[in-house]
């Protein structure tokens, strides 16, 4: 074996000062004694979970899968040890904006948003870039180039949109007037959720879209959209796609009180399978729940540390989902957390 120069002797010598002064000093010699030790071809320590501070810039509390998310993160995190700051932006972007360049100025390590709608971020996650602040998206995209953010961990909304027109195919039997509760303006699920559904509706020339308007993502605001669907149509509407179990929850009550019977007068289908969705399929009163898996915290953090550490991730990690009806309701909800 070639024996070692006198000067990488040396510098791994001033290493090892280097080590020891940090462990009195503080974290401020870090970086000098990692770019050492690489100048001097020693691979810097891999870091670990308990080393990592991570920045997360949630959208907010609009729904019961929003509230799982955050609690999959939060609960991650503490279980890990990693350091977590949380910002809840209250569903405004400016909000998340504010927090990300926070997180910036504080100098994490990894920054995990999930951007309340598609557009508008691409300076932010440019600063963050230039810091050298990785971006990962969780839950839902971001309309950007592909080089500012390292990747996104969450569903696949357009197949989601698709997977509820089938259903909805099935239950009308493919003919039949058609209601829909939008999500948030201009978000990454509302848009593609409409656009898979439109795909496959296209197959169906008899089913017909009468009303499409945005519910937000909110139990009040899908309550309140349906109760306008209701006085414009009266009973003229077959059936109701709610892009998430908030507004379908909220629209049942609005059939209920204009005295129609939901999953029987108007059969509504609607994505995420939540709890309180399982709860109305057990009530007769939803058709079918399309799932969108919110539990991303261990996903995340395990990306993060991976990212942090150099390793390649793929730019997308797709959540796996499926479909649930009334007739096996019982039997997943006995097993499932949120
Ligand atoms: O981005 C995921 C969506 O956001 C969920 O379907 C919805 O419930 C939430 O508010």
């Amino acid at each position: 074996m070639k024996e070692p120069s006198l000067k990488i002797l040396s510098l791994l010598m001033v290493v090892a000062t280097l080590v020891v002064i940090a462990g009195c000093a503080g974290e401020a010699s870090s970086d000098l004694t990692t770019e050492l030790t690489s100048q001097a071809g020693v691979a810097p320590a891999k870091k670990t979970y308990e080393d990592l501070i991570v920045g997360f810039a949630q959208i907010g509390d609009e729904s019961e899968w929003r509230t799982a998310n955050t609690v999959s993160i939060k609960s991650e995190a503490e279980r890990l040890g990693v350091e977590l700051r949380f910002s809840d932006a209250q569903q405004q972007q400016e909000n998340q904006i504010k927090a990300i360049r926070s997180f910036i100025a504080q100098q994490v390590d990894v920054i995990g948003v999930s951007p309340v709608v598609e557009t508008g971020w691409e300076s932010v996650f440019q600063e963050a870039k230039d810091a050298g602040i990785p971006i990962i998206l969780v839950d839902r995209r971001a309309d950007v180039p592909e080089d500012l953010y390292v990747t996104l961990v969450g569903s696949d909304f357009v197949e989601e949109g698709r997977n509820a027109a089938r259903v909805m195919a099935e239950l009308l039997d493919g003919k039949g007037r058609i209601v829909e509760l939008a999500g948030t303006v201009n978000s990454a699920p509302a848009n593609d959720r409409y656009n898979g559904f439109r795909e496959v509706l296209k197959d169906y020339p008899e089913m017909r879209i009468v009303a499409s308007n945005s519910g937000d993502f909110t139990v009040a605001k899908g309550r309140e959209v349906m109760e306008e669907f209701l006085q414009a149509y009266d009973r003229d509407i077959d059936a109701l796609y709610a892009h998430n179990d908030d507004m379908a929850i909220g629209a049942i009550k609005a059939i209920e009180t204009y005295g129609l019977k939901p999953g029987k007068d108007i059969k509504i289908v609607s994505v995420d399978a939540t709890r309180d969705a399982f709860e109305a399929m057990l009530a007769g009163k939803l058709n079918a729940t399309v799932e969108c898996n919110p539990l991303l915290g261990p996903q995340f953090f395990d990306l993060a540390l991976k990212v942090v550490n150099g390793e390649d991730v793929p730019k997308w990690i797709k959540s796996e989902e499926s479909v649930f009806f009334p007739d096996n309701a019982a039997e997943v909800m006995a097993n499932r957390i949120y």
